[in-house]
Order: structure tokens, then sequence, then C-alpha cells
């Protein structure tokens, strides 16, 4: 049984924080599957203290009290700014489980505010941050990392391991890859495999889990704790199920795809972040590994709107033949 502070997940397979991507519709979607912990979508601190307000924190925040449990990340670059932002947070929200210090996105944007992937440089900044935040607020603080910046150093990126564990942090979640490589490239299981040795926390890997092949080889690599699944879920939802990509047919992509798009529907806020753009998107996921995927995709990328996008969703077995 893991315990991430005082909280007891049911499961140690999570869906991860995904930017533009785990909202209430899609963490929906995959709670019914099963997955056994979802994320608000990552929030910049800013945001929140200077537009706390605003339709894009009010949108990140949409839940229901269906939606959990339920887990949230901060964005920033100074204890004070994070302290500040988390309290505004919480007094929203206070049903979060746990708060995670993103240290591992590899936005340039975000590394020149000293955010994200920057702390692995200012490792110092980074247990500053953990120190305040555990100590001041009344919930877990854990930390998203990455197995380095631009490089795998073990020695540094053990010591920073430890330090966040020093400085309070509940747990640790790493992306096996390094800053420098984004989404792409080999996953170093041995770093995770390494951290989960060094530190008394659990530790959940991440990276490249894309079906029940690839979560049991992170498991049996490194000796994580959990996982986070994250391009995974993505138009893949019955990950959580124990299914393949391959074992579902394309009845079922079609059901599950417009249930998730009448969700977007229902709670993402109109003309706000240029719903049809991301919900096109969201098809196409759906619909990527059909027959004549291709086709289909130059259709639903053409969709206009909600209903012309339903329409090419329902025509499209005619398409995949
Ligand atoms: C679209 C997208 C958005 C993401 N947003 C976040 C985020 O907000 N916070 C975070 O810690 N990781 C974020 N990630 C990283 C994932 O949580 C995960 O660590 C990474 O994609 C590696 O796992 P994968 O190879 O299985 O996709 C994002 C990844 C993608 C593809």
């Amino acid at each position: 049984m893991i315990r991430i502070g005082s909280f007891k997940p049911d499961t140690n397979i999570f869906l991860a924080p995904l930017s533009g991507i785990s909202d209430l519709s899609f963490r929906k979607i995959c709670r019914q599957f099963g997955a056994g912990l979802c994320y608000f979508e990552m929030i910049d601190c800013n945001a929140l203290i200077h537009g706390q307000n605003s339709p894009k924190v009010g949108e990140i925040l949409t839940t229901e009290d269906s939606d959990s449990p339920i887990a949230a990340q901060l964005l920033g670059s100074t204890p004070e700014q994070m302290l500040k932002a988390a309290i505004i947070l919480l007094m929203k929200m206070p049903k979060i489980k746990y708060l995670e210090i993103n240290a591992a996105c590899p936005a340039k944007k975000v590394a020149k505010k000293k955010a994200g992937a920057h702390l692995l440089k200012e490792p110092r900044i980074l247990g500053e941050i953990i120190k305040l935040l555990s100590s001041e607020l009344p919930l877990p603080i854990t930390v998203k990392l990455r197995a380095g910046f631009d490089h795998y150093f073990e020695k540094d990126f053990i010591e920073t391991v430890k330090l966040c564990e020093r400085s309070g942090a509940s747990a640790l979640f790493i992306h096996g890859r390094t800053r420098k490589q984004g989404y792409s490239g080999e996953v170093n299981y041995e770093a995770i495999k390494k951290a989960k040795a060094a530190v008394d926390l659990p530790v959940f890997g991440s990276g490249n889990i894309l079906d029940q092949g690839s979560m049991a080889k992170m498991f049996e690599l490194t000796g994580c704790d959990g996982i986070t699944v994250a391009r995974g879920a993505m138009g893949n939802p019955w990950i959580f199920d124990g299914l393949n990509p391959d074992n579902v047919d394309l009845a079922k992509r079609i059901k599950v795809a417009k249930k998730h798009l009448g969700y977007m529907k229902k709670y993402r806020i109109d003309g706000h972040t240029h719903n049809i753009g991301i919900m096109r998107k969201i098809s196409i996921l759906y619909l990527s590994s059909v027959p004549n995927a291709t086709v289909v995709r130059s259709h639903l990328s053409e969709a206009k709107d909600y209903e012309e996008l339903l329409e090419v969703i329902d025509l499209s077995p005619g398409i995949a033949g």
C-alpha cells in the first residue's frame, strides 16, 4: 500500500498531469476506465496570483464531486511565489490530495521564467520551495522531475533526489528523460531505479508507458512504486482497464471519442481556448490507429464545429474500410 504523506491511493497507476489535455472531460473518461488518481492541468503560479478569477484558471479548475481523488501541480520559480499561489489554490480547491512542484517542464518560455526543469539547475531553490510548502501547507508536497537538465549525471541526480526527500517531499514523480530530450528518445530506467534505491519515498516512474507491456517494463526495470500514464492514455483511456490499443475496435473508439467530445462541449468555456482545435486533436487521437487513418485525420482536421466533427466520426468506419 502506497502512502503519499497522509494520502493513501487505492491504486498505483495514475493519470499524469497533461497540460492542455487533462481537463475534467479527459479525467472523467480516464476514471471510467479505472484511473486511480488524476491531476488538474498544471497551473502557473502567476495565473493564480494575478488572475485567480480569470476564465483560464476557472477552466483548469472545473471539477465535480466525482472527480476525485485529484492532485494539482504548480509551475513557479521561488518559494514565496509558490506558497502564495498554493494558498489561493487550496482556498479554491480544498479537495486536492497532494500538491506537486513542477521541476520537469522543458518549454523554453518556462525556463526563461526559471521555472519547470530549470529548477533542476538550481537545486538549492528547489529544496527551499519544498521546505516552505511542506512546512506551511496542510497537505503532502511532491515533486515531478526529470533525469537531468541537458544530461544525466548520476551523482547530481541522486543528490537532487535526496535533497527533495530531506526538504520534506512526500513522493517523487520521475520522467526518465532529460529536459534536452523533451518527449522523445530513450527512457532512462536506470535513473529511476537509482532514485528509488536512494530514498525512502514512494517513487513513480514516467516515460513511454504506452501499453500493458511498457507498464510492466517500468515496474520491472526500476522497482518503482507506481507509474503515471501520459501519452499512453491520450485517445487510449482503456489502458487503465488492462487493454492494449490493438484490442480496441473502431466501434468502441467512436463511442468513447463522442462521449469525450460531449464532455468537452459541456465543461469547456465556449470560444475560450479554441475549442474546435482541441476537439479535432482529441478526435484524431482516438482514430489515429484505424486503417486509412491519414484520410480520416484529414477529414477530422477540416471539421468546422462540434456537430461536423461528430458527423465525420460517424462516417469514419466507411473511410477506414
Ligand atoms: C501534451 C503533454 C502535456 C504535458 N503536460 C505536463 C504537465 O503539465 N506537467 C508535467 O509534469 N508533465 C507534463 N507532461 C509530461 C508527462 O506527464 C510525462 O511525464 C511525459 O509525457 C512522459 O511520459 P510518456 O512518454 O509516457 O508520454 C506532458 C506531456 C504531454 C505529452
